[in-house]
C-alpha cells in the first residue's frame, strides 16, 4: 500500500487553500459545450482550449491539481510540451478521468451504470506514465419517480470501490465521484435522503474492498433543491444541510471533500462553499474545497469563443473564478 504517497499528493493538492480543476470533458461533452458558444468542435480547438488553461499565469495560486481527458494528456502546447508537462511546471499536479462515461443500467429505466473498470489496471499504469498523480470516477445518480433504486447505487458504489482499490494499488489517488444529479423536481430533503444513502453505501463498499480511506478525495454533490423543484433555499441552508448530511455519511478519516458544481452557477457554487466553510470549518474532520468543471470555466469559455485574440482576456477570467473558488475554500469569498 502507497500511503504515505497518497497523502502527500493529497496535501499538495490542497495546500494553502487550493483546489482541483476539472478540465476534464470527454469529447461528447466538451463538443457540446463549444457546439453552445459557436466554437468549432474539432481535436485542434479541444487542444486550443485546454493549452490555453494549462498555460494561464498564476492559475497555481489557487489551482493545486487539474484533471484531464484522455485526449488532453496526449496532447501538447504549440511548443510541443505535452500539456501534463506544461502543468506540471506551473506547480499544478495532473490527474486523469479513468471512467469510460455512464451507460443506462439495462433492466433499470432512467437510471445509469458508469462503465470502464475492464483493462484499468494496464490503463493506470499508462495514465502514470503520462505524468497522472491522481484519477477521477464519475457515477451518476438520479433522482425522479421512484430512483434511485437501491440496485443502481450498490452497482454504481461497487464500481467506485474496484476503481480506487485499483488506483491505490498503483500509487494513485482516487477522486471518488458519485454525482447526485442537481436535474429534477425533487426537494433539498430528497437530495439528502439520496445523497446519505448513496455516500453510506459508498462507505460500506470502500470498506469491503479494503480501501484506505486516509488516500482518498471523495468528491460529491451538495445537497440543493432540484433545478425545477421551484423550491427556494438560502445559501445557509444548503450549507447546513450539506454539512448535516455530510457529517452523518462521511466518516472522519477521509482527509478531503472536493466539491463538483454540478449545473450552479459559478456564484452560487462559491457561496455555498464558501458557507459551508465560514461557519462549519473548525467543526469538520476533513479538508472541505473544490473539484469545479463549469464553476471555474463557464466565464473563461463564454469569452475565448475559440478565437486566438480573446485568450488573454479568457485567461484573466479563469485566474479570477479559480482564485474565487480557493478563496471560499478559506471561508473569506467576497461577493
Ligand atoms: P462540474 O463542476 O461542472 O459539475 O464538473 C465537475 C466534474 O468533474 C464532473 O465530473
Amino acid at each position: 500500500m502507497h500511503t504515505s504517497l497518497l497523502k502527500n499528493t493529497i496535501e499538495q493538492l490542497f495546500a494553502n487553500g487550493k483546489g482541483i480543476l476539472a478540465m476534464d470533458e470527454s469529447t461528447p461533452t466538451c463538443d457540446k459545450r463549444f457546439l453552445a458558444h459557436g466554437i468549432p468542435q474539432t481535436f485542434e480547438m479541444r487542444r486550443n482550449y485546454r493549452q490555453l488553461i494549462a498555460t494561464t499565469p498564476g492559475l497555481n495560486e489557487s489551482i493545486g491539481g487539474a484533471i484531464l481527458y484522455d485526449e488532453t494528456i496526449k496532447q501538447q502546447t504549440n511548443n510541443g510540451i505535452p500539456i501534463a508537462t506544461e502543468l506540471l511546471n506551473a506547480g499544478i499536479i495532473p490527474g486523469i478521468k479513468v471512467d469510460m462515461g455512464s451507460k443506462a443500467l439495462a433492466g433499470f429505466p432512467n437510471e445509469m451504470i458508469t462503465e470502464g473498470l475492464d483493462g484499468l489496471r494496464e490503463r493506470l499504469a499508462d495514465y502514470k506514465n503520462l505524468g497522472a498523480r491522481f484519477a477521477k470516477w464519475r457515477a451518476v445518480i438520479t433522482i425522479g419517480d421512484g430512483i434511485p433504486t437501491k440496485t443502481c447505487i450498490e452497482a454504481n458504489v461497487q464500481a467506485l470501490a474496484r476503481y480506487a482499490a485499483l488506483c491505490q494499488e498503483s500509487g494513485l489517488v482516487p477522486i471518488v465521484e458519485p454525482e447526485v444529479l442537481m436535474e429534477g423536481t425533487h426537494s433539498m430533503q430528497r437530495c439528502y435522503e439520496v445523497t446519505e444513502q448513496t455516500l453510506k453505501g459508498l462507505f460500506e463498499k470502500l470498506y469491503q474492498y479494503r480501501v484506505d480511506l486516509q488516500g482518498i478525495i471523495l468528491k460529491p454533490n451538495m445537497v440543493l433543491a432540484g433545478k425545477e423543484s421551484g423550491e427556494k433555499k438560502s445559501i445557509d441552508e444548503v450549507a447546513e444541510a450539506t454539512v448535516k448530511c455530510f457529517l452523518s455519511a462521511v466518516p472522519a478519516t477521509v482527509p478531503a471533500i472536493a466539491f463538483l458544481s454540478g449545473g450552479q452557477s459559478p456564484q452560487q457554487a462559491a457561496q455555498h462553499l464558501n458557507a459551508i466553510n465560514k461557519s462549519y470549518k473548525d467543526h469538520l474532520p476533513w479538508n472541505v474545497g473544490f473539484s469545479f468543471a463549469r464553476a471555474i470555466q463557464q466565464p473563461c469559455l463564454e469569452a475565448w469563443k475559440g478565437l486566438d485574440a480573446n485568450v488573454e482576456t479568457a485567461q484573466k477570467l479563469l485566474y479570477h473564478r479559480a482564485k474565487l473558488s480557493a478563496l471560499a475554500h478559506r471561508g473569506a469569498y467576497k461577493f
